[in-house]
């Protein structure tokens, strides 16, 4: 069994309701590049909410499996990996950290060979049905934005505030290579949007938990919006239901 233990208890201390008002769940899917994650990160800040980065779970097992030689293409393998191991994560300073049985996995994720592998661990069902899991119940305790690809269509369907955020692929492309090239990899573009083809292929056409904008989902194309402006828009979905307080 896979367990998710927060840092210093900072979920556990998230309440359903807060103030008198109700913390909400929202959920973001979107394609790699999108600008899920700094968008999430910043509107959970606001709001005071916890951050969930549920790609960095699946990077984390993908890293492991990599580490343990476990056969990408034996998913009952894989799934007894994630089933079996202590996953620990939390926001820390604008961070995303994860923790597989005690040992951190942060700075090993965003490698182009974690690219490689969480597109085929991703695909694993037994993988999947552990960490959806896992998510379920962080998402039911409410004051959480949870960002993947299966947050809105199969983690938390009934999430208050649902969204679909994408980017033209030319863009995503350069976001990514951007973010390789502050991290010291120096990648060719065309290579890295050969990359984030074959993971959009991945993410479109996997069996379980793949990339579909929900009806309820709004979409948000984020290519001419700064990470201000979608967040703003995320916010206001969020007040409408009148369920977040800025203030
Ligand atoms: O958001 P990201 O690029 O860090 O996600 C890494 C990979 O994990 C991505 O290729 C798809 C997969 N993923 C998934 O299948 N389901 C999620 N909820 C989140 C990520």
């Amino acid at each position: 069994m896979g367990h998710f233990q927060p840092c210093k208890g900072r979920n556990s201390e998230s309440p359903r309701e807060h103030g008198g008002r109700k913390r909400l769940r929202i959920a973001i899917d979107g394609p790699a590049g999108a600008g899920k994650s700094t968008v999430a990160r910043k509107v959970a800040d606001i709001l005071g909410y916890t951050y969930l980065d549920t790609g960095a779970m699946y990077r984390a097992l993908a890293v492991l499996a990599l580490d343990r030689n476990i056969s990408f293409d034996d998913p009952e393998a894989l799934g007894e990996l994630a089933s079996s191991v202590r996953l620990d994560a939390c926001e820390d300073n604008g961070v995303f950290r994860v923790w597989l049985d005690g040992e951190e996995f942060t700075h090993l994720i965003r490698t182009p060979e974690a690219d490689r592998a969480v597109k085929l661990i991703s695909m694993a069902q037994p993988v999947r049905r552990v960490l959806v899991e896992i998510q379920r119940e962080l998402a039911g305790r409410g004051g959480v934005v949870m960002e993947g690809r299966d947050i809105t269509s199969v983690v938390i369907p009934d999430a208050e505030v649902k969204v679909f955020l994408t980017a033209d692929e030319t863009e995503r492309a350069r976001r990514r290579w951007a973010d390789l090239r502050n991290k010291g990899i120096d990648m060719p573009f065309d290579e890295v949007l050969a990359e984030l083809r074959a993971r959009d292929a991945k993410d479109l056409e996997r069996e379980w938990g793949k990339l579909v904008k929900v009806d309820g989902a709004v979409l948000i194309d984020s290519t001419r919006l700064t990470v201000d402006e979608v967040s703003r828009i995320i916010i206001g979905l969020c007040e409408a239901k009148q369920g977040c307080s800025t203030g």
